[in-house]
This record gives C-alpha cells, structure tokens and sequence, in this order.
C-alpha cells in the first residue's frame, strides 16, 4: 500500500537575518531570526512513500534531482521514517509557483512543505512545532515557514514560533528579481566560511539580538518608521560580515546597489520603505500598502532589475488530499 500526502507552505522574508551556526551538525541557529512569511511565493509538494522504490527520489519542478538536494531530502525523510517506523522509501514531487532563482528562499518553503507532507504521508499527526523542528534541521529558514505571518526562531531554537498572524499588520513585500542565475555559494558553505575567516562575524553574532529585538519590537507595534532602519542594518550587517570574509563573499550586483539608490530615493521624498536582502543578488523591498504601486513602477524601471514579484502576509503551511497542483482547500 502506498501512502501519500501534499502539503503547501509558503516562503519567508526574514526582516531579522539568520547569518551563522551555533552546531553545524543540528543546524541550530546562532542568532535569533524573524521572517514574513509571503502568500504570493508558495511550494506544493507531494509524498508518496511506497514498497515499489528502491531508492528516495526527487521531482524539482520537471527535473529529476541528484546529489546534494537529494541527499539533504533524503535525510529528512529518512527522519521521518524514523519517527513512524517505516523502511518504506518515498518520492517527492515538488513544485514552486515563483520562478527558482537565486536567493528566492525556495529551500524555506520547499523544506517545509516537504516536512509536513512526509509526517502526514506515514500517518503522524506532529504538533507544528515538532514539523518546524524536522523542517529546521535541513534549512533553518524553513523551521519558520510552517507558520503563516510574523515568525521567529530564537538563538539556538529547535523550532520556530509565531509572532504574529498574517491579519496583524498588511505589509507588503515586493521582490525585485535581478538575476536568473543559481546562486555560487549556498548559505550553509556561506555562513561557515564567514565564521572561519571574517573579523566581523563575531560582531555579527553579537549584535543580531538587539536588532532582532527592536525588528519585533517594531512589527509588534506595528511602527513602519521603527522597523524600517532594523530591517537595512540587519542586512546590511549581515552582508558586512560576508564581505570582510576571506575570499570576500559578495552577492551584490550593480542591480542590487541600483536598487538600494531607488529605495533610498523614495523615501528621501517621503514614501516609506525598506529593502532586505539574502545570500544572492535580489533586493525585497517593505512598503505600506498605499506605496505599493509606487515603488513597484520605480523598481520596474531601476536598471538591471528583471521583474518584480508581489507578495502580502502568506498563511500557515497546510495539508491538502486533491490531486497534485490542485489543492482541494
Ligand atoms: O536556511 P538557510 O540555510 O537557507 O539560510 C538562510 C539565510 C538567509 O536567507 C540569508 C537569512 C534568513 O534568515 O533567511
């Protein structure tokens, strides 16, 4: 008998960056994060575990997966079976609704997604928590797209927690899409080559939590003029510690800093913004709902900038029984 489940879980933004490990083989956090997670930007994903395979297999999209993303999938399920009591292997069809590129986050979502359908797959009904655990142990990130709006994942956490619901506060996230070319650098090569050879990364580390504390003080309070500078410096400082790594580890491109000039721009003029950005070239960029067609005309005309994606708060990740593609809720 085979046994299958499809869940979708959408990916996040984190406003409060994640940039470093406190225990590489669990894959704990060394700094707290908090996220966005974005309703426009979503990953389906489908588990069958069956008697038939002889092997995990992955479905990316149309293309079969081998090595590294099969290997880190195969881990995670191989968690699973763990937990149910299973030697049953499994393939995996997954399927994002955003194009795949470069820093787009799709490992957040994808590895949530795929949580949550391998537990229900083979029967066990986990606490969120407990599937935002198995979801962070592939990628950190992903432990906080389990849940739906404002989401934090605290220093050294198993699992991530709510904030907030996507209802609390409207914002809407705009990604400015500057590049089609997969990422050199994966965040986990990324964060251990900073740790080893930047001078910064300590100061990194050390000064995440303040502004972790002041990026959820802000959304708390739904203060845009507080969270707006949280947000960049949390970035930026993050991306500092990158550069001071040795070999440099850069993943800006002109477009990038063109980006950052308009951003800047419009808020000199008075239209509230904020951009963040992650391990690859593009920008996203945090505005107000009554600035959102602004800033996507001005983003769409910045030199090198490709598209422009939309997003506001995204629910929970969720468990669907429809066929592939077609969730029946
Ligand atoms: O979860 P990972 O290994 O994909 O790392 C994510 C790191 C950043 O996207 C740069 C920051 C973050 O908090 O999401």
């Amino acid at each position: 008998m085979s046994r299958f489940a499809q869940a979708v879980a959408h990916s996040n933004i984190a406003l409060a960056k994640y940039w470093g490990k406190a225990d590489v083989v669990r894959n704990l956090p060394a700094v707290p994060s908090l996220s966005l997670t974005l309703d426009g930007m979503r990953t389906t994903t489908e588990v069958t575990f069956s008697p038939e395979l002889l092997a995990d297999e992955l479905l990316l999209g149309a293309s079969l997966q081998q090595g590294k993303p099969l290997t880190r999938a195969s881990k995670l399920l191989s968690e699973v079976r763990g937990l149910a009591g299973s030697s049953l292997f499994a393939r995996v069809r997954s399927h994002n609704d955003f194009p795949t590129a470069s820093g787009l986050a799709s490992s957040a979502s994808g590895f949530a997604a795929l949580a949550l359908a391998a537990t229900r797959a083979l029967g066990l009904q986990l606490p969120p928590a407990r599937i935002s655990a198995l979801a962070r142990a592939a990628s950190a990130s992903a432990a906080r797209s389990l849940f739906g709006g404002f989401v934090e994942l605290a220093a050294g956490a198993e699992s991530a927690e709510r904030v907030a619901g996507p209802e609390h506060w409207p914002l809407v996230m705009l990604v400015a899409v500057t590049s089609e070319a997969a990422k050199d650098t994966g965040s986990t090569d990324g964060m251990q080559h900073t740790e080893r050879t930047s001078p910064y990364y300590a100061s990194w580390v050390s000064d995440a939590p303040r502004l972790f504390a002041e990026v959820k003080a802000a959304v708390l309070g739904r203060d845009f003029a507080r969270l707006a500078p949280a947000v960049e410096q949390s970035a930026l400082a993050m991306h500092a510690s990158m550069l001071a790594a040795n070999p440099a580890l850069i993943y800006f491109r002109p477009a990038t800093l063109s980006v950052i000039e308009t951003v800047r721009a419009l808020r000199k003029g008075g239209t509230p913004a904020c951009f963040t950005i992650d391990a690859g070239p593009h920008v996203k960029v945090l505005v107000e709902p009554n600035s959102a067609a602004t800033l996507r005309s001005a983003l769409a005309s910045t030199a090198g900038v490709l598209r422009v994606l939309e997003s506001a708060p995204g629910p929970d990740a969720a468990v669907f029984d429809g066929a592939f593609g077609e969730p029946s809720a």
